[in-house]
């Protein structure tokens, strides 16, 4: 699959680079340097490039939203159109300074991010654990107990194809429902980061959800 990366920072360039040794077509984009954008591309590899927002988007099935909630005017505004799209998302709607979202309780960022893109076809996923781990779990794919990844949408197809980049990249994915699902979505990710950064053991963290029966 071709996915375009926008925003290329500690989560865009990890799990960019996770998609193209996975065997996706990739492009870097959204950095402040043009060099940096180039360099994860060569490390990466599998015919990974860099270029600019509009060409990621342009040419890509699927984009992955990787930047700062308050970066998401100028990176939306320079992607271009991507009515047709599938937008996995995984920013979440933090305040300038990370303290708290400013989207919560009656909405969320995801489903504001689709308000603005009516016609695109938007995920939440990726969000729920910490960019630290993604390399980890990448590395222990073949193991059979896996961590789960959830996440939620209204499309059904775009789902489907998140769920196979979930499993791509290592995760189990859970269905959660409706992309309203990201309302108890995006406040959870929040306890991951505080067990994450706060807690004791390192950011390498991630979450499996279990069923028992007697
Ligand atoms: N980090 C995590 O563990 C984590 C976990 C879950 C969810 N999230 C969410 O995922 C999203 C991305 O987080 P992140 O930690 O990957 O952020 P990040 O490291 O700050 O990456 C954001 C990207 O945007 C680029 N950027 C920022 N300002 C720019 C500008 N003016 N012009 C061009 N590019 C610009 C950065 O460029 P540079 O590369 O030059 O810095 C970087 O590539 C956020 O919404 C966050 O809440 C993050």
């Amino acid at each position: 699959m071709r996915i375009g990366i926008l925003g290329s920072g500690l989560m865009g360039a990890k799990l960019g680079t996770i998609f193209a040794r996975a065997g996706h077509e990739v492009t870097f984009s959204y950095a402040r340097k043009e060099a940096k954008l180039k360099r994860l591309a060569r490390a990466a590899g599998g015919g990974a490039r860099a270029g600019t927002p509009g060409e990621a988007a342009g040419a890509s099935e699927l984009v992955l939203l990787a930047v700062h909630w308050s970066r998401l005017d100028d990176v939306l505004a320079q992607a271009g159109d991507l009515a047709g799209k599938i937008v996995v998302t995984c920013s979440l709607p933090m305040s300038a300074d990370d303290t708290g979202l400013v989207i919560a309780h009656t909405n969320s960022g995801a489903e504001a991010l689709a308000k603005r893109l009516p016609k695109a076809r938007v995920v939440s996923a990726f969000g729920t654990v910490p960019s630290e781990v993604l390399f980890g779990v990448f590395a222990a794919r073949k193991r059979k107990r896996r961590p789960s990844l959830v996440y939620c949408g209204d499309d059904k197809r775009a789902k489907k194809v998140a769920a196979g980049l979930i499993r791509d990249t290592g995760f189990d994915p859970v269905d959660a429902g409706p992309l309203k699902i990201a309302r108890y979505l995006e406040p959870f990710t929040l306890l991951i980061g505080q067990l994450a950064y706060e807690g004791e053991g390192g950011p390498e963290l991630a979450y499996r959800f279990e069923r028992f029966s007697a």
